[in-house]
This record gives structure tokens, C-alpha cells and sequence, in this order.
């Protein structure tokens, strides 16, 4: 081989090890880079673990912090409010009531004709409006007056529609308004703080049905509130209309909560005990509650921090539907800035609250093959582009862990509630009943649960049905149902308004 030869040779030899450094240092990148996220999975991973025993010391803390709320007024992080409601449906309620539920994304009129018999709701007529997100920041007055226009169109609507309802005497109204109150009557009550989103400075600390009833006669509307309650009493208060057994309720929706009904003695409060009948609904606000055996990230830390309410309603951030693409958002986020396997952070990539939960559940669900649906919304809502499936199977992962995780953890929630009235088999808590653990005294415990995460996250569901079974065991699991009640938080309120109607009271 001639001189030149050898050096067109050689230099080609050397162009072609410097291309395969160049790729195989490449590969090692990107490999390096691949681990990184899915370092930043797995640990994610870890920290959001809810193994059984976990579970069950949530189920023990739950059950210790209502014992704890009730026994004192700041006793707990669970406000345990009392509700005064002290009695529920029984099917004797006859007539037309109306109910007005605000406390989530949506606002709801109803009008609910009750014909006289258990869950014989002869017609209902419900209008959704999703609240002006201005309103959700103003005046309290501002508030009101949209609620109340929004009621008096209602009602204007149906003077020539059906001759049974126009005719109505007296209009009697229940409202449900989701947000942590604290009653002084069946129909009065101040509002302690907002949460979900709303910060309305002016209304904190004023009567919330005076609220109301002020911007009726602004309207001009001649209507009564006759029963002021939380979405969780409404849910409550239709399930035991529909089933006689069911003793607590859920809300999984924007925010979460739940009530149940207490027995007198239990009720230590230094207010006395208002009741005649023996027994109080009792407002948990379980969306406040806490404990060290919580499994918290730094996502949900830093969440806490930047939200408008840090320190309040860590329970809830964890679990409910205003929080979990917020926190999924995050992660992604985390993994952009530790690698570009996402490409370049976009803008709406850092933009808080812009992953949806229904956007999220979408995702989680996503069944096509290609997983077409995780990257559509990935391009559209985060303005990632070209994610290749590998990183759309690790998204899936990510909606994976915050979901059950929340799952599971409403799910011992449900257990402490039933634990602290004993009706988990256990006996209840110490200082309880009896301790027989069998299943011979289990009776049917039925809990009505309403909320879009639950009702539309087919994923959330089994994941929380799944945990009441773990948690539980398959035969005292058996003795309790989980029963959707949909549009329970408004139906509920006009139910109570009939229940607690002066015509209701005068029979
Ligand atoms: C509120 C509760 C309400 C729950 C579900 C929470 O943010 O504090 O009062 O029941 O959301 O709507």
C-alpha cells in the first residue's frame, strides 16, 4: 500500500472509531439520563408506598383524631362539627323543595318532588352551572346575587311547565354549601375558612345562611332556607333515604370529606349535646386530618407551600381531584429538569394546576397500544412534543402512584370512620365496645360515597375497593358497601328540607 494509502486508510479508521465513541457515547448518555428518571420514579415510588400495615396505622390514627376532635373543640386536626342534624329521611317527606349545592367546580339548582314513601322521589330537575372562576375570588355579596339569579331563573322557568310544582304554597329551600361552617342551628352556621380554591376575605366569619337569605330578598325571591349543610350530610342523609343501613358518607370529588352519625354519648363537646333523638350527623372535614404515618413527598410539600391555604388540608391534597394532575404535573416537571427526555421545558410545563385530574385520569386509562392519548394530551395540555413510548409508559407509571396512593388512602380513611363506631369487626377503638374481632356481630354497613374521582376514575375505584378488601379481609369486607349516590349532596339538602320543614314538624 502506497504512503497515501495508508494515511486515506487510517484516517478512515479514525473517522469511523470517533463515530462509534460519539454513538456509544451517546447510548451511555441517554441510558444515564433514562436512569436518572427513573431513579426519580422510584423513589417517588417508594415514598407514596402504601403497604398494608401502613394502611392500617392510618386506619388506627383516623379513628384516634375523631375520638380526639370530639372530645374537645381544637382537640384534633379533624374539626368533628357538630351539624345538628338529628334526624334523617325516613320516607314520610311529601312535596316540592328546592336545594342549592355550592362547593365545587359545578353549581347546582334542583327542585325534588318527594312523593310520601322511602327513596320515592316522584321527579327531580336539576341545572348545572360551572361557577365563573371570578366569582370564586370576589365578594361575598357577588357570590350570593349569582347564586340567587341563578335560583330565581330556575323558579321563573317553571310557572307555566307543570301545574303541580307552580302551585306550590311555600317555596322551601335546602342548602348545601361544601365548605368547613360552623353550625349554630339545623339552618344557620358561620363559615370558618375556605378551601378548593375559594378565598372570598369578606364572607369568613359571617352567617352563611343570612348570606343567602339577603341576596334572596335582593331577588326578590319569597323562599325559606330551611336547612343549611355540608355535601357529605346531603350525600348522607339521600343514602339513608334510599337505604336504612347506611351509616356514614364520602365525598371524593374537587375536595374530600365525610360524615357519619354519632351516638350522643359520644359527643363530649362543651357545648352540651343538642340532639333529642340520641344521635348527631357529625361533619368530619377529614380533609384536614394528619398524621406521621401519611407517606408525603417533597411534590407535596412543595405543593403545600405554594398553595393559597399551607399547613390546612393535607389530607386532602393527597387525595382529591382539585390535587392529583397538580401533583402529577410536578413530577414530570422534576423529571424534565433532571434530563430532556421530555425535550425543553415548555411554559405550560411550569404552569401550576394546568394538568387537570380528568386530563390525568385520561392518561391512566389510556388503553390504545400506541398509548396515542397520553401523548395527545402531553402535546396539547403540556406542549411536549414527540414523546416517544417509552416515556409515555413511564407518565403512565407516574398517574399510577398518585392515584393509588389517594386510593388507598380514602380507603382507610372509610375503615376509621367504621373502626371508631365499631362496625369494622374490630370492636372499635380502646375504650370501645366489645373486642370480638369474628364476624358473627358484623352487621350490613352501607356508605354512600359521591364525587367525580370516585364515580369517574374507574382506576381510583378499584384501587380503593381493592384496599377496603386488604384491609379488611374478604369476609368482614363483605358486610360493608361502598354505594354511589349521585347528585346526593343537592337531593340530600331538599330532603332535609323536608325533613326539618315547619309543615313537616307541624304533622
Ligand atoms: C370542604 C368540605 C367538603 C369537601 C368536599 C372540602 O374542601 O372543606 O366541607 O365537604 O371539600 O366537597
Amino acid at each position: 500500500m502506497g504512503k497515501v494509502g495508508f494515511t486515506v486508510a487510517a484516517a478512515a479508521a479514525v473517522v469511523t472509531c470517533a463515530v462509534a465513541v460519539t454513538v456509544v457515547s451517546k447510548r451511555v448518555k441517554s441510558r444515564r439520563k433514562w436512569r436518572k428518571v427513573v431513579g426519580v420514579l422510584r423513589e417517588f415510588e417508594e415514598i407514596c408506598g402504601t403497604p398494608l400495615s401502613r394502611l392500617k396505622q392510618i386506619v388506627d390514627a383516623m379513628a384516634v383524631e375523631m375520638h380526639a376532635g370530639l372530645a374537645s373543640e381544637g382537640g384534633s386536626k379533624l374539626k368533628m362539627l357538630l351539624t345538628f342534624v338529628d334526624k334523617l329521611p325516613t320516607g314520610s317527606e311529601r312535596g316540592v323543595y328546592y336545594a342549592l349545592d355550592l362547593g365545587g367546580t359545578n353549581f347546582r339548582v334542583l327542585r325534588v318532588q318527594l312523593g310520601g314513601r322511602r327513596s320515592s322521589i316522584v321527579r327531580q330537575d336539576v341545572e348545572r352551572k360551572p361557577i365563573p372562576e371570578h366569582l370564586m375570588t370576589s365578594s361575598s355579596e357577588e357570590l350570593f346575587d349569582f347564586i340567587a339569579k341563578s335560583l330565581k331563573e330556575f323558579v321563573e322557568k317553571e310557572t307555566d311547565e307543570d301545574s303541580s310544582v307552580s302551585s306550590v304554597k311555600k317555596r322551601e329551600l335546602g342548602f348545601t354549601f361544601s365548605f368547613p361552617v360552623k353550625q349554630t342551628s339545623v339552618s344557620s352556621g358561620i363559615l370558618m375558612k375556605w378551601t378548593k380554591g375559594f378565598s372570598i376575605r369578606d364572607m369568613v366569619g359571617k352567617d352563611v345562611c343570612d348570606c343567602l337569605q339577603q341576596a334572596l330578598s335582593r331577588q326578590g325571591l319569597d323562599m325559606h332556607v330551611v336547612s343549611l349543610v355540608n355535601d357529605t350530610v346531603g350525600t348522607l342523609a339521600l343514602g339513608h333515604y334510599n337505604d336504612e343501613d347506611t351509616v356514614a358518607a364520602v365525598i371524593i370529588g374537587t375536595g374530600t370529606n365525610a360524615c357519619y352519625y354519632e351516638r350522643a354519648d359520644a359527643i363530649i363537646k362543651s357545648q352540651g349535646f343538642p340532639s333529642s333523638t340520641g344521635f348527631m350527623v357529625v361533619n368530619m372535614e377529614w380533609g384536614n386530618f394528619w398524621s406521621s404515618h401519611l407517606p408525603r413527598t417533597i411534590y407535596d410539600i412543595e405543593l403545600d407551600a405554594d398553595s393559597p391555604n399551607p399547613n390546612d388540608q393535607g389530607f386532602e391534597k393527597m387525595i382529591s381531584g382539585m390535587y392529583l394532575g397538580e401533583i402529577a404535573r410536578r413530577v414530570i416537571l422534576r423529571m424534565s429538569q433532571e434530563s430532556d427526555i421530555f425535550g425543553p421545558i415548555s411554559s405550560s410545563l411550569v404552569k401550576p394546576f394546568i394538568l387537570r385530574t380528568p386530563l390525568m385520569s385520561t392518561m391512566h386509562e389510556d388503553d390504545t397500544p400506541d398509548l396515542r392519548e397520553v401523548a395527545r394530551i402531553l402535546e396539547e395540555v403540556l406542549e411536549i412534543q414527540d414523546v416517544p413510548h417509552k416515556v409515555r409508559k413511564l407518565v403512565v407509571n407516574i398517574c399510577d402512584v398518585v392515584t393509588r396512593r389517594a386510593a388507598r388512602l380514602a380507603a382507610a380513611g372509610i375503615i376509621g370512620i367504621l373502626k371508631k363506631i365499631g362496625r369494622d369487626g374490630s370492636g372499635g377503638i380502646a375504650g370501645g365496645r366489645s373486642k370480638d374481632t369474628s364476624s358473627s356481630k358484623m352487621r350490613r354497613a352501607v356508605v354512600a360515597v359521591e364525587g367525580g374521582l370516585y364515580s369517574n376514575y374507574r382506576m381510583f375505584r378499584e384501587y380503593l375497593n381493592e384496599a377496603v378488601t386488604e384491609i379488611l379481609g374478604e369476609e368482614l369486607s363483605s358486610f360493608v358497601e361502598l354505594m354511589v349516590t349521585e347528585d346526593g349532596s343537592g337531593i340530600g339538602a331538599a330532603l332535609l328540607a323536608a325533613s326539618y320543614s315547619s309543615e313537616m314538624e307541624d304533622t
